[in-house]
């Protein structure tokens, strides 16, 4: 959580209108950032959260959301005096979405705060409903900024396929302007993930080393210990590669990927993102087979608890051949990356849960220390993401003794101390959207660029009627080996806290 000591922009007074507000993001994450947000100035204190309800009273919207919570942010009902100040901050509207009578019902409601309208649209709903919602907010006149800002709120995912994403942004741009629309990945919001930004262009020496004359390889990953969980109906469509890869992970190998940008605004950031986009070779359909890996998880025993098979999941068709683990090899055709793979990787139900960006260096180019231990490792500077962020730079060190012999030595930063001081990802990126800032979310051009990369991976796995499986707990995945097998240290297996 952010605290007030800190040197943050208080937002102006809002409309945070929430479409989807009884939905299962809403109380995990949005009300929890928002009640944060409120407590320690990130959203002003005059700012309305109106949330959008259908066929509930309020008494039973209300309950809703101190259930949320209680289960999700216990400290805030534990505190009664900031419960009832968020409590004096909620608004209902009730009504369908796809009734026009919602829409005017909402633009009624919209206080006048110090003169002005403004207001933050957070669509939290199915993305079937998207285009229904712009549409309504147009015929209502919530689209105009003549009486204060108005910003859309989009959740991943942006579309099924590069058409799909084509005709939403086609939607969304009939009614919206595209810096009126903010496209949220909450990867991007992750602190750890900003750092790595910060590590680059903050500090001299990376970046003579941020090339192909020094790194061997950059690997990027999600693993998690988890299976599919109630996310069945939606993943069975979707797979890792969709889930994760064309999302998430492509966007972090942008940043890792991406030159300097002449200055910290979302178009310029955006720009050099787009270029490394339109950089990374087309996979051609005879060579997907060599650059790419899919699996699906079978049984096993994931943290010392038995689970199923993902084909015996809830929803989920017994010969289903979606894929639960993806990795897909990328090269990037520019002066800086031209030969060095980025190797991209998520899986579910692994043996043990993180994620990072790792930059592997080059060997060093000749042995000095011709001893009888092994030759030094390559070094290795680590993002840790998730579990618990920080930065590892592994390097090679003398071991204490009458010898030479080196053995690896791991300089670890973590991220924060136990102050709680980390921002969770929906506070950074929600005040960002309240102040302006579309740095951190995706522009059109990103998406659909995104989609048009992995779309022959899609069409070659379309039609596919069985996929490799790995045991559920393992990194049993041997294909990985192959695909990793021209990397110094091969496949970069995320250790626990090393
Ligand atoms: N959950 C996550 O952690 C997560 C993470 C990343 C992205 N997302 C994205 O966030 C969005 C919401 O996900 P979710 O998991 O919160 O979905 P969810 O639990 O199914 O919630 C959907 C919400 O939309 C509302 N809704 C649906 N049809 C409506 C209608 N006709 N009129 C009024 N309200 C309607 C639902 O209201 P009722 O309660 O009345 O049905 C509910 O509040 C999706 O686009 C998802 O892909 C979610």
């Amino acid at each position: 959580m952010v605290t007030t000591n800190q040197n943050i922009e208080t937002a102006e007074p809002t409309n945070i209108v929430i479409f989807g507000v009884t939905g299962d993001l809403s109380k995990r994450k949005l009300m929890p950032a928002l009640v944060r947000m409120l407590c320690c100035g990130l959203v002003h204190t005059d700012s309305k959260i109106i949330g959008v309800v259908n066929n509930r009273t309020e008494e039973v919207w209300i309950n809703l959301v101190r259930e949320g919570m209680q289960e999700f942010s216990p400290e805030i009902i534990a505190d009664e005096s900031r419960w009832k100040k968020f409590l004096a901050r909620l608004i209902m509207v009730p009504g369908d979405l796809g009734d026009d009578a919602t829409y005017q019902r909402l633009a009624e409601s919209l206080a006048e705060i110090n003169g002005k309208k403004n207001a933050m649209f957070y669509c939290a709903i199915p993305p079937a409903w998207y285009g229904k919602v712009t549409g309504g907010l147009d015929k209502a006149g919530l689209a105009d900024e003549s009486e204060g800002y108005r910003r859309l709120v989009i959740e991943k995912p942006f579309g099924h396929n590069l058409e799909s994403a084509k005709r939403l942004n086609k939607e969304l741009q009939s009614v919206f302007k595209e810096d009126q629309i903010y496209r949220i990945d909450h990867y991007l919001g992750k602190e750890s993930v900003q750092n790595l930004l910060v590590y680059r262009f903050a500090n001299s020496i990376m970046e003579p080393l941020w090339n192909r004359n020094y790194v061997d390889h950059v690997q990027i990953s999600t693993a998690e210990t988890l299976g599919v969980e109630y996310r069945a109906k939606y993943y069975e469509k979707s797979g890792a590669l969709r889930d994760m890869i064309q999302s998430h992970l492509m966007q972090m190998m942008t940043l890792v990927a991406m030159e300097p940008p002449v200055e910290f605004t979302a178009d310029a950031v955006r720009d050099e993102k787009m270029k490394v986009l339109r950089a990374i070779r087309s996979i051609k359909p005879e060579e997907i087979k060599i650059h790419t890996v899919s699996a699906q998880y079978a049984s096993g025993t994931v943290e010392g608890e038995e689970v199923k098979a993902y084909v015996s999941e809830e929803f989920v068709s017994p010969d289903s051949a979606t894929e639960t683990f993806s990795a897909v090899r990328f090269y990037i055709d520019n002066w800086r990356w031209q030969g060095v793979p980025f190797i991209l990787w998520s899986g579910k139900r692994m043996k043990s849960k993180a994620s990072e960006v790792m930059i592997r260096f080059r060997k060093p180019p000749f042995n000095l220390f011709d001893s009888h231990a092994s030759a030094p490792a390559a070094n290795a500077l680590v993002f840790r993401l998730q579990p618990e962020g920080g930065v590892v730079l592994r390097l090679n060190a003398k071991k204490p003794g009458l010898t030479t012999d080196n053995e690896e030595m791991v300089m670890r930063a973590p991220y924060a101390d136990d102050t709680g001081e980390v921002a969770d990802a929906y506070e950074i990126l929600m005040h960002d959207v309240l102040t302006g800032d579309g740095t951190l979310f995706s522009r059109a051009d990103e998406v659909e660029t995104s989609w048009e990369i992995v779309e022959p991976i899609l069409d070659a796995w379309k039609n596919r009627v069985s996929v490799e499986r790995y045991r559920a707990g393992t990194w049993d995945i041997p294909a990985m080996e192959e695909l990793t097998k021209d990397c110094v240290g091969g496949w970069h297996i995320p250790t626990v806290r090393k």
